[in-house]
């Protein structure tokens, strides 16, 4: 069986009344198979709310973004530590964070480090901008930011990594990646991982994409050979489509 995750970001949309909403109506839309994760993102606020809530063997939980000191005068930012309890998973390296907040590989390395040390699962977001895609660099960017990413990791912390391939021109653009161009980058990925962390951390690491993935194209990725899940943004607002993309999950993990 061909286990597939399926993450859900929620971006800066719901506050801890409509996120309760939202759970409770994708409660009733997804049926949760043994072979399909469900991850929600919702923002910090909802998490404590919300992981009191969901019954865990259905939807887990993660956050969208992490600090990677464990405390201290970082205002406004949120430490792995208080996670802990909350959260499975965490987004690191979003574009939205590389390009509005200035994150670069450096400090995505920091924060990939903390969130394996505070035993939450990094979704490690990497991916290439419109200009890079245009001139046909996109594999080598990607694989560049996988690298640098991981420089602060060792094999033994790459159990539970998942890699999502978000180019960055398809995220909320509804100009999805075509799945013939993701199985290329998909498959350098675990190369990647596996020539730098070993066979074993190359066959265990999540491969998902992400970019404008809706219920229409979402089987066609999670067909695709090699591509683990999918990290779905716009559409995991919405019950009817995630829940058909999870129902998607379900059949490409029975195939
Ligand atoms: P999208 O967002 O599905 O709305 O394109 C994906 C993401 O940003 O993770």
């Amino acid at each position: 069986m061909a286990k597939k995750l399926i993450v859900g970001n929620w971006k800066m949309n719901l506050g801890p009344h409509q996120a309760g909403l939202l759970v409770s109506r994708l409660s009733d839309k997804i049926t949760v198979h043994p072979g399909v994760t469900v991850v929600l993102c919702p923002p910090f606020v909802d998490l404590h709310p919300l992981a009191k809530e969901i019954k865990a063997d259905k939807l887990k939980l993660g956050a969208q973004n992490v600090h990677y000191r464990d405390e201290g005068a970082y205002t406004g930012e949120i430490s792995p530590a208080m996670l802990s309890g909350l959260a499975q998973y965490v987004i690191v390296g979003h574009s939205e964070r590389r390009a509005q907040f200035g994150e670069d590989d450096k400090l995505i390395a920091l924060k990939l480090a903390a969130a394996v040390r505070h035993d939450l699962k990094p979704i490690l977001c990497v991916g290439e901008n419109l200009l890079d895609h245009q001139h046909g660099l996109s594999q080598k960017v990607v694989i560049d930011q996988l690298t640098a990413d991981l420089a602060m990791v060792t094999a033994e912390d790459m159990h539970g990594l998942a890699v999502a391939y978000e180019p960055v021109w398809a995220i909320g653009t509804g100009n999805f990646a075509r799945p013939d161009d993701v199985a290329p980058i998909v498959s350098a990925i675990k190369q990647t991982v596996e020539e730098l962390y070993g066979e074993a951390a190359g066959m265990n690491v999540q491969v998902l994409y992400g970019g404008s993935v809706d219920e229409h194209n979402a089987s066609a990725y999670l067909t695709l050979p090699g591509v683990d899940g999918l990290l779905v943004g716009g559409a995991s607002l919405n019950p009817e489509q995630f829940g058909a993309i999870v129902t998607a999950a379900t059949k490409a993990s029975q195939s």
